[in-house]
């Protein structure tokens, strides 16, 4: 068996990760091919107080996580000098100017030896943060949220599905939407009991017990639900 993905998390709030660990999924894959290690930046500060961030050189708004506190976090939650860390695992810095996250990156991910990611707070890390700690930055999506902890679990929920026991045996992430199963589309539609409920019904031919029917009806749904969500601003589909 291959070892499990390591992936560290440096936050300020590792508590809010506790749900997250309790999710099925995720739940199923620890300690068999997930292991995953939550981090207190504060813990491991070198300044007075465990203080971890300071004001912007230049002025303005908002504090800035300082680039020596992010050094000495992932040295001590890593227990190896940063050069070391960054030849052995991806330190991802979660951030709205990365590449956006898409399936191709979790896939990617958990392929790898380990993941180390940094959470952003206030007006996230000092930039040489991302240019000497980080290997590479992930974005969400092209809008700001409050904190890189909301981004670290997307990245860990997607990353987690593409592990060995993560899912049950009824399920697989190997055709869901954006796979290369699909050729990147969306899924088909899914439909269940009731089979009509009021004036909604569902498309005949899934009751029809035809499996050669289905299979193509499936096909073109699919197609035609990713053509129908291209045009769509902001959607997946048109990164
Ligand atoms: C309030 S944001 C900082 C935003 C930053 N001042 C800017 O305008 O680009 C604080 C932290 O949240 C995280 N964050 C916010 N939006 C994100 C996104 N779209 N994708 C990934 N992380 C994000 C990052 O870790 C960031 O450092």
């Amino acid at each position: 068996m291959s070892p499990p993905l390591q992936i560290d998390v440096l936050t300020l709030f590792p508590s809010w990760f506790s749900w997250l660990v309790e999710e099925r999924h995720v739940a199923n894959a620890l300690g068999g091919s997930l292991a995953l290690r939550l981090h207190n930046i504060r813990d491991h500060s070198p300044l007075k107080h465990r203080m971890v961030d300071d004001t912007p050189y230049g002025g303005g708004a908002g504090m800035l996580i300082r680039v020596d506190v992010a050094v000495a976090a992932v040295e001590g939650a890593l227990g190896a000098p940063l050069a070391e860390v960054r030849a052995q695992r991806r330190v991802v810095v979660l951030d709205p100017g990365g590449r956006a996250f898409d399936d191709a990156c979790a896939r990617d991910l958990a392929t790898g030896l380990g993941i180390v990611l940094l959470c952003g707070r206030y007006e996230g890390f000092d930039h040489r943060a991302h240019e000497h700690v980080a290997t590479e930055a992930i974005s969400l999506g092209p809008y700001v949220v409050s904190g890189g902890e909301v981004a670290a679990m997307v990245v860990i929920d997607a990353v987690a599905r593409h592990l060995d026991g993560a899912l049950g045996a009824s399920e697989s992430a190997e055709s869901e939407s954006f796979s290369p199963a699909l050729g990147g589309r969306l899924e088909h539609p899914h439909y269940t009991r009731p089979e009509r409920f009021g004036e909604w019904g569902v498309p005949e031919v899934l009751l029809s017990g035809d499996h050669g029917a289905i299979a193509r009806w499936r096909e073109e749904a699919s197609v035609a639900r990713t053509e129908a969500a291209r045009p769509r601003g902001g959607s997946n589909l048109n990164r």
